[in-house]
């Protein structure tokens, strides 16, 4: 692809991330923004960090991070160095060379997306547009928000996309609590709205980014995230349905799985388990089906793999009711200990978490309901709060059951084995031990 003529503003946001003089900015400090800024001051650059909660921006002032995956040292030391500082003062975002957007993105009660945080950060940024600015939303969104929310509101200030400031989408792709893929080593993909837009951000990405993915629009990069969330979200729901299939059956999902998976082509490893969490997974597939729907066009495999995955937590409360049953005991008034409520294994981020779902449905059925995690000291959810009890041999012999849902590593499994008397396992954490 030969590079396109670029006009003396790009050439000069070009050079300042070749020279690593551009200062950057990212709204949004939170699970994505957050290592981005990390990222961008290894990179050599300063980075201004933007957030709408106080105290969130008071933390990382004070060299404190509030995210399991960025060391307070790299905040701190990026701090004493001055090469990072966060604000809550919206005016400042004048200042940046680049801005990268990373708010949430979640779903309305009725399962719409709410793009409110978007809009309220365009405007943000559309109040202080100068000429010279780049600006990439990262944000997980639908096919056609950045040309079609952004880009006329950016437009409005009288400034051209391509000439005057740059728009792109590039979307995150944080795997929290992995410890190989991280914001610098995983590829990045980038769709501008222009050629000059996608060389822009390229540049100043680049330094901080180990592989940058071009795209031929903005439409494509949106779109690229949202088929790696629903592949996931699709495969996973597969292999649940598997897994209600197999009880039917009487056969060991697990054995079938993974005795598919020795085969060398053709087949992928996904696994059952409570249903989905976090803030991507559940959430992003149903930005494309809404999408969709205005183009009067269903999305049937993001609907099923959506009703199979939701429909998990109450399979795995159905077996907790069965194994109780099993031993003479009605689910009401017995003490389940639920293992684990971070919505992934080793990481705090209790989002969507399937757990909720299995503490709701239990608590429905009159069951006194405790939780151990390592990771999460009180779990506070819609007016519920409930703190981590410890997990001796006491408190799991003390429990009729103990239903396993998130399987974090530092967990001793084999105390687990020992002590309590009924194990719900909907992870296979307990792997070969009695249960
Ligand atoms: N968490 C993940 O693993 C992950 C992975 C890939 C993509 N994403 C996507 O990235 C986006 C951000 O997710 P996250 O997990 O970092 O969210 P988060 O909730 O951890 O952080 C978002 C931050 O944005 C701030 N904020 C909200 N509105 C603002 C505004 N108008 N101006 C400035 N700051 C504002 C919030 O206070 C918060 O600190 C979402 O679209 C999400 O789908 C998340």
């Amino acid at each position: 692809m030969t590079a396109p003529a670029l006009n003396a503003v790009a050439r000069a946001l070009v050079a300042k991330g070749e020279d690593r003089s551009a200062l950057c900015g990212v709204v949004g400090l939170g699970y994505v923004g957050l290592p981005l800024v990390v990222e961008f001051v290894r990179a050599g650059y300063r980075v201004i960090g933007f957030d709408v909660v106080q105290r969130v921006v008071d933390g990382l002032n004070a060299g404190r991070s509030h995210i399991q995956d960025v060391p307070s040292d790299d905040v701190a030391r990026a701090v004493k160095e001055r090469r990072f500082e966060a604000t809550t003062d919206l005016s400042r975002l004048r200042e940046p060379d680049l801005i990268s957007i990373c708010v949430p993105t979640p779903l309305s009660k009725t399962k719409d997306p709410d793009v409110s945080f978007v809009l309220a950060a365009t405007d943000s940024v559309k109040r202080t547009l100068r000429r010279g600015q780049a600006v990439v939303l990262e944000s997980t969104t639908y096919p056609g928000t950045t040309r079609e929310l952004m880009l006329p509101a950016l437009e409005s200030t009288g400034l051209k996309v391509g000439e005057d400031f740059f728009l792109a989408f590039s979307p995150e792709r944080v795997d929290p609590g992995n410890p190989t893929w991280h914001t610098r080593n995983t590829p990045k993909v980038v769709g501008g709205i222009t050629p000059a837009c996608f060389e822009t951000v390229r540049a100043i990405y680049q330094p901080a980014i180990e592989t940058l993915v071009p795209v031929s629009s903005t439409e494509a990069a949106e779109l690229v995230k949202i088929l790696e969330n629903t592949f996931r979200s699709v495969n996973i729901g597969l292999a649940n349905e598997m897994a209600i299939v197999c009880d039917k059956l009487g056969v060991d999902v697990w054995e079938v799985i993974d005795a598919a998976a020795t085969k060398p082509f053709g087949f992928m490893r996904f696994t059952p388990g409570p249903g989905l969490g976090g803030h991507c997974i559940p959430i992003d597939p149903h930005y494309l089906a809404w999408k969709m729907r205005a183009l009067n066009y269903k999305t049937r495999f993001i609907e099923i793999a959506g009703e199979v995955n939701a429909e998990m937590p109450e399979f795995w409360v159905g077996k907790v009711v069965d194994r109780l049953n099993d031993g003479g005991k009605a689910v009401r008034g017995s003490r389940v200990l639920v293992l684990g409520v971070a919505y992934k294994k080793d990481i705090d981020d209790i989002r969507e978490s399937p757990a909720i779902d299995v503490i709701r449905l239990l608590d429905h059925r009159g069951a006194v309901v405790t939780f151990h995690d390592p990771h999460v000291p009180v779990l506070r959810e819609d007016g519920m709060e409930l703190t981590s009890v410890p997990l001796t041999p006491e408190t799991l012999a003390r429990s009729d059951c103990v239903i396993v849902v998130t399987d974090h590593s530092g967990v001793d499994y084999d105390m687990v084995a020992r002590h309590a008397p009924i194990v719900v396992d909907t992870r296979r954490a307990l792997r070969g031990r009695p249960s």
